[in-house]
């Protein structure tokens, strides 16, 4: 008999503050508020005090029966330093108290592992290499032996931070700027060549490509971008099909915020056909930061009774990374959900 009783998520760990129930194996609600920084990036503190603003808004649209919920989750990390983390796990530790009992508080979310798990769901996909491509994260992951190992990252900014910051660099591009370099590639001819940085067959870096692209002078705009993205997503999809290689699995899946890129969806579902590996990518409100990969992978915690008991346990974790959790029950198993540990 299927459990009726739901998870409240709330993500916030940068640029969108989100929050969705899940329950029934199904998203109940979503919604979210995106900040948008009105010139520049992303300041920490400026989008910690747009989700303490929007907090009320954003959770009252999800919540229509707070007694149908058992259990709150929260992402502990990794983000945009402690503002934005703190504003968020304090909302949750204040919902889990206010809303009566001890509903559980499920701390503890790590932010990358929660991309992976709302792929996996919303694709249906079961062992997969992962293309993680973010704004400040950039890692090609695998499980194996009850964790996602990291087979390869980015040694400096992450893909997404790049085309953010090359796209302030050229000015007339607001924040952020991956879905405009995208529209202006589309546009291109002759795509410019710049430093392709794959540093031990598995590791990236993106901040040389970045400052040549945005130093060119020559070349049309829509020619850099084409450039830009090219030699950063093949430099992602060598990665990817060396780790498929490596690891003997027969699936990809693309997640974070740079994974709504439709080059860069065209390019792996193309190494994956030459490969005879299947290619996924979720549906594109799963694809960035959103609530639902919170209250999803904090369902799969609960399911395994990985909750936090004293809410003194559920401090933010900045550094917190995807490697760090442990997750058991093999998801080489099509079961779902998996059984979690720790
Ligand atoms: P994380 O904490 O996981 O690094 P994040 O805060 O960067 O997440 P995401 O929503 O996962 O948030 O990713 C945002 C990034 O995705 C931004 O850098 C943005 O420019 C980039 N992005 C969004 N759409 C596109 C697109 N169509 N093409 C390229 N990049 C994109
Ligand atoms: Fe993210």
């Amino acid at each position: 008999m299927p459990d009726s009783r739901h998870i409240l998520g709330i993500e916030g760990t940068a640029w969108n503050l989100s929050a969705a129930v899940f329950g029934d194996d199904q998203v109940i609600a979503l919604h979210s508020s995106p900040y948008r920084p009105p010139s520049g990036g992303i300041h920490p503190r400026e989008a910690a005090q747009h989700h303490a603003g929007e907090m009320k808004a954003v959770i009252s649209e999800v919540l229509t029966d707070p007694s149908a919920i058992k259990a709150v989750a929260f992402s502990q990390g990794p983000g945009l330093g402690p503002p934005c983390l703190r504003t968020v796990a304090t909302a949750a530790r204040a919902i889990a108290v206010s809303l009566g009992g001890v509903p559980p508080l499920i701390g503890g979310v790590n932010h990358c592992v929660a991309h992976v798990e709302i792929g996996r769901w919303a694709c249906g996909c079961d062992d997969p290499i992962v293309l993680y491509a973010s704004g400040a994260n950039t890692q090609v992951l695998g499980y194996l032996g009850s964790r996602y190992r990291i087979f390869g990252e980015t040694l400096d900014i992450g893909m997404g931070n790049g085309l953010d910051k090359f796209a302030r660099s050229k000015g007339g591009m607001t924040h952020p700027g991956g879905p405009q370099i995208e529209a202006l590639a589309r546009e291109g001819g002759t795509p410019i060549s710049l430093p392709y940085t794959v540093k031990g067959g598995m590791d990236l870096a993106f901040s040389g490509g970045v400052v040549s692209a945005a130093q060119e002078a020559q070349a049309s705009l829509e020619d850099v971008c084409a450039g830009l993205q090219e030699t950063a997503f093949s430099m992602c999809v060598e990665v990817t099909e060396r780790a498929l290689a490596h690891s003997g699995k027969d699936e990809v899946l693309l997640v974070g915020g740079v994974g709504a890129n439709g080059r860069l969806q065209e390019m792996l579902r193309t190494m994956c056909a030459e490969r005879g590996a299947t290619f996924y990518v979720p549906e594109r409100r799963f694809i960035g930061d959103n609530g639902a990969m919170i209250a999803y992978t904090g369902a799969l915690m609960l399911a395994a009774g990985q909750t936090l008991p004293p809410l003194a346990e559920s401090a933010v974790n900045p550094g917190y990374r995807s490697d760090e959790v442990m997750v058991a029950g093999g998801i080489a198993v099509p079961m779902r959900p998996m059984p979690w540990l720790m």
